[in-house]
């Protein structure tokens, strides 16, 4: 199994960074959602201390699968689609990355306006502000919805390829030589 993509196949390096950058985003939606919903300090500064260095990691993984694309890898030749979609598809594809950076950089945005960090890991989170206090939480909030409906669209795309065109999509994305050739 190949490092770099081939032409129909993504190689292990993207297709690890796709997963556990799905997995990174789906508990920052999830504790993005919970902390913003609670009304005590002391239990949305907890769930802040996963949300923080997780959105972090997130913005330095897509450095690196920016720079991973730019400078290591191409990606594969699109499959059998109609034109729009192969648009759709490459449009959901660019959106995610200029949604998960704008995210990272409203979230810190509103770290360094608020002052918040210090207060988050530093044991006084009963004088957490309210982040709705500082412009970045809008933007914060309306990203966070954008990034739910690509994820909808994508996943919707994937289940579509595999369930209806049956064309063996979800492999390209997958370890192991099943769908090569
Ligand atoms: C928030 C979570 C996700 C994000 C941000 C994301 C993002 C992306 C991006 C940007 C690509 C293009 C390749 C690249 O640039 O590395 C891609 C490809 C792909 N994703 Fe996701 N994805 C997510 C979750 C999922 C899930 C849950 C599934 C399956 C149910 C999935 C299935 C696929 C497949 C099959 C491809 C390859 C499409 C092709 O062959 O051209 N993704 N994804
Ligand atoms: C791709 C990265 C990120 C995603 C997907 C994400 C997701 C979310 C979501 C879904 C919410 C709730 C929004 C709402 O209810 O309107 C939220 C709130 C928040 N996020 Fe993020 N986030 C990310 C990065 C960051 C980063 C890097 C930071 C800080 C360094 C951060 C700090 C916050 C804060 C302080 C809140 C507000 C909580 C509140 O209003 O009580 N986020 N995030």
């Amino acid at each position: 199994m190949a490092v770099k993509s081939t032409t129909d196949k993504y190689g292990t390096v993207a297709i690890i960074i796709h997963w556990l950058s799905a997995l990174l985003i789906l508990v920052l939606i999830g504790s993005g959602f919970r902390a913003s919903g609670m009304e005590d300090p002391v239990a949305k500064a907890a769930i802040l201390q996963v949300h923080l260095p997780v959105g972090i990691s997130i913005l330095l993984l897509t450095l690196a699968r920016i720079g991973w694309w730019f400078w290591a890898d191409k990606k594969p030749a699109p499959v059998d689609m109609t034109l729009w979609q192969e648009w759709a598809s490459r449009l959901v594809h660019v959106l995610f990355y200029v949604v998960i950076l704008s995210m990272a950089a409203s979230g810190i945005g509103m770290m360094v306006l608020s002052g918040a960090g210090p207060i988050i890991f530093g044991g006084s989170p009963e004088t957490l502000p309210d982040f709705w206090d500082f412009l970045p939480r809008t933007p914060h909030g309306i990203g966070a919805r954008v990034m739910v409906a690509l994820l909808a669209a994508h996943v919707g795309a994937a289940f579509y390829h595999h369930f209806i065109k049956k064309d063996g999509l979800i492999w390209r994305m997958w370890f192991g030589r099943k769908g090569e050739g």
